[in-house]
């Protein structure tokens, strides 16, 4: 199929394009369409056929649940059943937003959304494009991150050109992202709210309104959703993490320097704090205090140095709180799981 891009300013919607775009999703086609947090390819939420689409266009298993798209309370009240209340004071402070949560589905979800799990994730984005969007649709939009299962999100209309051309009907291009990093996933289908995927919403935001949360570890989402892969968000390089502490400038130039001397080409992704002190290729997340940049910035940058096709990207770890935690996660899954992650360095002998 042609992949048709259409440009849309986000801050004075031409309506009749997006009515274009509403009917490709009414005829059961997909559309990719930006999002405050990542650019996500949309299907019709109530149409298995339409949502299989999704899962052959990004070449996701299909064990992997989507989140559902909504513009209206009234949405979630037909797709969810046993909302408990905790759920409208969450919505209430955090929606249109980037916060997704999980919930007992009702039996209007079909299978394939949530792949037979008894749960829904559902978030309603505050991006005017989205929401005008899932408005001009009169239904639900099931929609993963538009980029091919397990590279990094997309956080811009070429990004899921790039990965995706010939297998959307249309891409609408917004410009770039407002976040960059994915909605924060938590489930509030049973017991206290815990965190499955730290994003766009941080952990101290949500513990300022509900108090303490439990953040679980990759492991434990992994048990709970069968379609958790491990390594995710990844670029062709082999990502390696030197987390953040004060030897962490000579610890990424030694990591350097030996892959270097293998002969390999070698990208840093370094804080602004440290850019002018290495040499060679460097690109720069942004203040290592400042998570709400870096998690703009990261997912270009990875693919940034895909395209160059750096062999090894040096990543530097920035402190895991704010935005700056679910950039820690990404990086981490980049990098293969925390573990490997730790393991890769030893290797390089620092
Ligand atoms: O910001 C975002 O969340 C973007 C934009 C497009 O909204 N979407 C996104 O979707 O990141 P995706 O499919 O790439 O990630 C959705 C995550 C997956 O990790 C999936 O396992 C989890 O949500 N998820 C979906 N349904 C679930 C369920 N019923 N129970 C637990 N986890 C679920
Ligand atoms: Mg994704």
């Amino acid at each position: 199929m042609e992949t048709r891009v259409i440009e849309i300013d986000p801050q004075n919607i031409d309506m009749a394009l997006l009515r274009q775009a509403a009917e490709v999703i009414n005829n059961r086609g997909l559309v990719a369409f930006p999002t405050e947090t990542v650019y996500g390819l949309g299907a019709d939420a109530l149409d298995s056929k339409a949502v299989s689409g999704i899962f052959q266009a990004k070449k996701r298993p299909l064990d992997d649940p989507l989140i559902v798209h909504i513009s209206t309370m009234k949405e979630l009240e037909d797709l969810a059943s046993d909302v408990p209340d905790i759920v409208y004071k969450l919505a209430d402070r955090f929606w249109p937003g980037p916060l997704t949560m999980v919930l007992k589905k009702s039996d209007r979800v079909p299978d394939i959304v949530t792949t037979g799990l008894d749960t829904v994730a559902i978030r309603m984005p505050s991006h005017p494009i989205a929401s005008r969007f899932i408005d001009m649709c009169a239904c639900p939009l099931a929609a993963p991150s538009a980029n091919l299962f397990s590279k990094p999100s997309p956080t811009t209309a070429m990004h899921v050109l790039q990965d995706l051309e010939g297998n959307v009907d249309m891409i609408l291009d917004g410009g770039a992202t407002y976040i960059g990093v994915e909605s924060t996933v938590i489930d509030v289908s049973s017991g206290p709210v815990k965190v499955l995927r730290p994003g766009g919403v941080s952990v101290e935001e949500l513990t300022s309104l509900v108090g303490p949360v439990e953040v679980l570890s990759e492991g434990a989402v992994m048990e709970r959703t069968p379609g958790k892969y491990p390594r995710h968000y990844s670029p062709n390089a082999k990502v390696l993490v030197v987390e953040y502490g004060y030897d962490q400038f000579e610890k990424a130039t030694q990591a350097a320097e030996t892959l270097a001397s293998r002969g390999a080409s070698v990208g840093i992704m370094a804080s602004k704090e440290h850019e002018d002190l290495y040499q060679g290729n460097v690109k720069v997340l942004g203040p290592a205090n400042d998570g709400r940049i870096c998690a703009s910035r990261l997912f270009s940058i990875l693919r940034e140095f895909d395209s160059e096709k750096v062999n090894y990207i040096i990543a530097e770890g920035i402190p895991e709180k704010g935005l700056g935690r679910a950039v820690m996660n990404r990086i981490r899954k980049a990098a293969g799981s925390e573990e490997k992650a730790e393991e890769d360095m030893s290797d390089m002998a620092i």
